[in-house]
């Protein structure tokens, strides 16, 4: 039966880059949503960036730009970093949004009608210079419990702790620097008491929640009649204004969780499909990934606006552990702190989905990032039992294709087949560390296969030909079915094993029926080995990072130009050294390489060549480069450069221009840039 299944990650904040903790989260939700549209079902995955709350309107006012300049410069951080792991959301939205708004409003207005809303005054602290009442962040101080100076209100980042802003020690203004006041304000908070039996009943029986989760809450909060929720901040906050409230805003935690509803609704406005067959039909599943540290937003706080606001309950919550590296907490100070971004100019993304998935239990354990461990296991696993079998079979059938009918396997391909259950139960239940063991244990036999028919020995005797195609056909079966269940977690590896054989690994029904008489594509490289070296260096502080020693390579210039400039003649001299950018600044523009398909000179332009350049995949882009005084068009034809891939598109007379090539240089005298050797197209430039 078809089911239809709602997945969400927890909605990242817009203050920080995305990084190797939160790559928990969002891979294992990405192969919980992928291996359900495998399965063939109706699958939704949605998420969303968490734009509101004082930390994101601190940093922007201390960056000097509006929050909605800096939410919107992080969406895009935030969205490249995820393609790049494979993300395969639906949609992603933002909590800054109309929708957003509209769909908090409805939840409140029914909170409102169920008298539910109740406003109590509490003494909080107020700036008697700047005349506000201050949000917890924007109050500096000596932690109450270690004595570290220059605190926030909230919590501290020396020890941890977290306390009431009233109990700072030393309390300041981070507006004016005054020490603030007492003061009574007053705040609106939504009653949970009238929902505790709902709660109750719904945490403990209806099977959403891991049983530890239920216990834990159980133990915590239920056992008590649960406490009322403050969910407004006075202004000065970026957020959503409160309609029936001025100058109140709902605090973060309030409209964060709705972003999820949110992001439905533009995805069903922009596919033409109805909000109410995913929020508030029961047929619909909907589950929830998280990590632990927000377990009871989601497990009381969300279900009880749910419920208010008459949409369907989570299906499932499935909640994780944090990421530790090497067993310990990640560390900025320690290099450990490593962001996508930070892992991308080392690694590959898909060795990553593979450690996690071969790691992730669905319990709600920490999971231990160990660079031998995933070194070994890529390398043993991925490039040792998987990919080898194709490298080992596929060539010699390079030319003859597959046998027309499957040979005997002495029962291979049907045992493999016959593990499709086993394997799928795995999934369903996130327990994708045994559907890794189950996939390998496939492998095994598949390798167990190869060596005692060694094909590169029958190969020798041109008498054997039709024996090295039967070989090669089982081989190359067997690795397909791999391909197709390792595919939730391997999308890229499970794309190109279809190009191989023609037949894309893209249903998990794929693995019951045998691949005969088709033509094998050339044998293309699938996947490298890590090098632990490379590794390794991902854990080295990136230059960037406030802890970090820079050293004198790869260290950003402190200063804006160089302390003494170049004279005469020199390239420096005629063109001085830039200001000094940050990292960010550079990584706004996406350098790639790319080959040149096609180059021709533009008849009405003095300087202008048209290039038709490739970023592989049938990626292509139209572009203008003011090179033809220096290369001849033919000459460039197979050639790679480097191009600014995201470099708006202009309009000029002679057509669209879709990014720009880069070049030393001016007018006759310009070089164009070249990779080394090895590299591909559409590899960005770090
Ligand atoms: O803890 C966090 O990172 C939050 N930004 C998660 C929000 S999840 C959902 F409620 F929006
Ligand atoms: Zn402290």
């Amino acid at each position: 039966m078809k089911r239809q299944i709602l997945v969400t990650s927890a909605l990242p904040y817009a203050n920080g880059p995305i990084h190797l903790g939160h790559l928990v989260e969002y891979i294992q939700t990405d192969i919980f949503a992928r291996f359900q549209r495998l399965r063939g079902h109706d699958v939704a995955y949605l998420c969303a960036d968490d734009t509101h709350g004082a930390a994101i309107m601190i940093r922007a006012q201390k960056e000097g730009r509006s929050p909605e300049a800096l939410v919107a410069d992080m969406a895009v951080q935030h969205q490249r970093d995820f393609a790049a792991f494979g993300m395969s959301f639906d949609h992603y939205g933002s909590t800054n949004s109309p929708a957003n708004l509209a769909a908090c409003t409805g939840i409140w207005q029914r909170l409102r009608e169920r008298g539910m809303v109740v406003e109590r005054s509490v003494e909080r602290l107020y700036d008697p210079v700047q005349k506000t009442f201050l949000a917890d962040r924007f109050v500096v101080g000596t932690c109450p419990r270690c004595g570290a100076a220059d605190q926030y209100g909230d919590s501290c980042e020396a020890c941890g702790a977290t306390y009431p802003a009233t109990e700072l020690k030393n309390p300041r203004s981070a507006h004016s620097g005054a020490a603030p006041e007492l003061r009574p304000s007053t705040q609106l908070f939504v009653r949970l008491e009238p929902l505790q039996g709902f709660l109750t009943q719904w945490t403990q029986t209806s099977g959403a929640l891991q049983p530890e989760v239920a216990n834990y809450l159980a133990g915590h909060f239920l056992d008590k009649p649960l406490q009322d929720w403050d969910v407004s901040r006075p202004a000065p906050y970026f957020g959503f204004e409160i309609p029936d409230a001025k100058g109140q805003y709902w605090y973060v935690w309030f409209d964060a969780p709705v972003g999820y509803i949110a992001a439905t609704m533009e995805w069903c406005e922009r596919t033409g499909r109805s909000l109410d067959a995913w929020w508030r039909d029961p047929r619909c599943e909907i589950v929830h990934f998280l990590g632990k540290d927000i377990t009871y937003f989601h497990t009381l706080f969300w279900p009880a606006l749910l419920h208010v606001g008459g949409y369907q309950l989570p299906r499932r919550v499935q909640i994780h552990g944090f990421l530790r590296v090497n067993g310990e907490k990640m560390s900025k100070s320690k290099g450990t702190f490593v962001t996508a971004a930070r892992y991308l100019q080392f690694l590959d993304p898909e060795w990553l989905r593979y450690y996690y998935a071969s790691k992730l239990s669905g319990k709600i354990d920490d999971l231990d990032f160990q660079v031998d461990e995933f070194v070994g296991k890529v390398n043993s696993d991925l490039v040792g039992r998987v990919v080898n079998l194709a490298s080992r079979s596929a060539r010699f059938v390079e030319t003859t294709g597959l046998s027309a009918r499957y040979p005997d396997d002495g029962g291979l391909f049907e045992r493999a087949a016959a593990a499709s259950e086993a394997i799928a139960a795995a999934y369903e239940a996130c327990d994708f560390r045994e559907a890794m063991r189950l996939v390998m244990t496939l492998a095994d036999a598949a390798n167990e296969y190869v060596e005692k028919k060694a094909p590169w020995t029958i190969k020798k005797d041109p008498a054997r030909a039709a024996e090295l195609q039967d070989v090669c056909t089982v081989v190359l079966n067997l690795f397909r079915q791999i391909a197709v269940y390792l595919q939730p977690v391997l999308p890229g590896l499970a794309a190109k094993a279809g190009a191989l054989l023609g037949s894309p690994c893209d249903a998990w029904a794929a693995v019951a029926t045998p691949l005969v008489g088709v033509r094998v594509a050339k044998f293309e490289h699938m996947m490298a080995r890590v090098e632990a070296e490379k590794a390794q260096a991902m854990f080295t502080p990136e230059p960037s990072a406030p802890a970090a020693t820079p050293t004198p390579s790869t260290a950003q210039a402190p200063t804006p130009a160089p302390a003494t400039p170049a004279g005469g003649d020199t390239a420096l001299a005629k063109e001085p050294l830039a200001g000094a950018i940050t990292i960010d600044d550079f990584q706004k523009v996406d350098l790639r390489i790319a080959e040149v398909l096609a180059a021709e000179a533009v008849p009405e332009a003095k300087k202008l060549l048209r290039l038709t350049l490739s970023l592989g995949g049938g990626v292509t882009r139209n572009v203008f480069a003011g090179i033809k005084g220096a290369y001849e068009p033919d000459k460039l034809v197979g050639r790679l450069v480097v191009m600014v891939a995201n470099l708006a598109p202009r309009k000029m007379k002679f057509g669209m221009s879709e990014g720009m090539v880069i070049a030393a240089g001016t007018d006759g005298e310009v070089y164009l840039l070249s990779p080394d050797s090895g590299a591909k197209p559409g590899q960005r430039l770090h």
